[in-house]
């Protein structure tokens, strides 16, 4: 049986970086083209594509991503028969008898959201095969789905209402058990990358979900955050040092980078705190052990170095400053952003060891640095080495070389 929705995911928070880019995917919807919101795990696809489907204000279907998934589960499939025979004895020395055997056909998600003019929500779509997704290239293109021959009847056409509108969500092709996404069902798509979600977002949404108070939140949002820049600094540092190799030596160390996001943490953990009023205080013997569970699951580098990284964390709490919404924008100060560009344009290729070494900084310092760089689009990264992106080396003119003696 299908089950049409009426999408309202409830508790749906709306900050301004969350806002911004509800606005930029509604905009392309509006506009009748279809949206794919792709980016790294937790960083709120799903949650975003139901509340689009529901500023929409059509019926929603879903659809979830799956290997198994086959092209009649997305356009429907012959189920069972109807078998019709009539016997006709009007003259009494005649007898007519007809034999009637027709294969129902029972439309499915895709056929009745194309039908009826309904929002399909099309979750972690590249779980699913690619071929398995063709049926979508023509009813996205030439707004026509085509059914396969049954009852004995050439293919049938299904004009696709103008108010069928299809949000896509997927996975970095990075992960396991994702498939490449197809390039014709993506030239289809309007693809919005979804940023981390920033501090401001991640405390008002753990709030909102698990009802810890703010400066209690704040705490979780920040140690959690420290932990991942540092775990995630050594692995940029080492290229692949601690992971295992085979999985992670040929990832390319951006997306290395935006793994996964840290808000499931923060959830997981402010929630176990709150539900078992277990105060977020790192001397908390019991608030250790949980942070401990939640986060080292969740950490590519080998136990012994991150239950290191861990025990300094916890060691040195900082004070929880206010985090400010980065509304799509960089406009935050990053300290040190300034000499690790000059340093890496006098020196192509260079490693984050080397960047540290030269401007005496630490590796959160280097690593904060080269992420906003990085997502300025100044820098690029092969490997585990630092390049000026391509179309910087040809904009800027040839800079000094930066006092490195300081
Ligand atoms: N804007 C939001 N308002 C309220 N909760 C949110 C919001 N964004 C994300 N969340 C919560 O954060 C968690 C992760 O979000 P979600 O499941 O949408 O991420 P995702 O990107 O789809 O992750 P995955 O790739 O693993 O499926 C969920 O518990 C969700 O409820
Ligand atoms: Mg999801």
């Amino acid at each position: 049986m299908t089950t049409v929705l009426r999408a309202s995911p409830r508790g749906f928070v709306n900050t301004p970086q969350v806002a911004q880019t509800a606005a930029r995917a509604l905009r392309y919807l509006q506009s009748g083209f279809s949206v794919h919101l792709r980016g790294p795990a937790g960083t709120g696809k799903t949650t975003l594509a139901l509340h689009l489907a529901d500023l929409l204000e059509r019926p929603m279907m879903l659809i979830f991503g799956d290997s198994e998934l086959k092209s009649g589960d997305l356009i429907g499939r012959s189920a069972g028969y109807t078998r019709k025979k009539v016997v006709d004895n009007f003259i009494h020395n005649v007898v007519k008898v007809e034999d009637e055997l027709r294969h129902n056909w029972v439309d499915s998600r895709l056929t009745l959201a194309c039908k009826e003019g309904f929002t399909l929500v099309y979750d972690e779509f590249n779980r699913s095969r690619p071929e398995v997704n063709n049926v979508l290239l023509s009813a996205l293109e030439e707004k026509l789905l085509v059914l396969p021959p049954h009852n004995g009847q050439k293919s049938e056409y299904v004009r696709v209402h103008p108010n069928f509108r299809a949000i896509f969500t997927s996975n970095p092709e990075e992960y396991s058990g994702v498939h490449d996404t197809q390039d014709a069902l993506m030239d289809r798509l309007v693809t919005i990358n979804m940023p981390e979600p920033d501090g401001v977002t991640q405390l008002e949404i753990l709030m909102q979900k698990t009802g810890i108070d703010r400066t209690q939140g704040l705490k979780i949002v920040q140690l959690v955050r420290d932990f991942r820049e540092r775990t995630m600094a050594l692995l940029a540092a080492n290229g692949n040092g601690h992971l295992q190799a085979s999985n992670l030596s040929s990832r390319n160390a951006v997306s290395l980078l935006h793994f996964s996001s840290t808000l499931r943490s923060c959830i997981t953990i402010a929630k176990v705190c709150r539900e078992h009023a277990i105060p977020v205080d790192v001397a908390n013997e019991e608030f250790r052990d949980i942070f401990a569970d939640v986060v080292l699951s969740r950490s590519n580098l080998n136990l012994v170095t991150a239950r290191k990284i861990l025990a300094e964390i916890l060691a040195t709490e900082k004070e929880p400053s206010q985090p400010q919404p980065e509304n799509g924008k960089d406009t935050a100060f990053i300290p040190y952003e300034e000499e690790v560009l000059a340093y890496i344009k006098q020196s192509q290729g260079v490693r984050v060891s080397e960047i540290q070494a030269a401007l005496n900084i630490n590796r959160v310092e280097a690593i904060d640095a080269l992420r906003s760089l990085i997502k300025k689009g100044m820098l690029m990264q092969r490997d585990d080495r630092l390049y000026i992106a391509q179309k910087q080396l040809q904009a800027s003119p040839p800079t000094a070389t930066p006092d490195s003696s300081s």
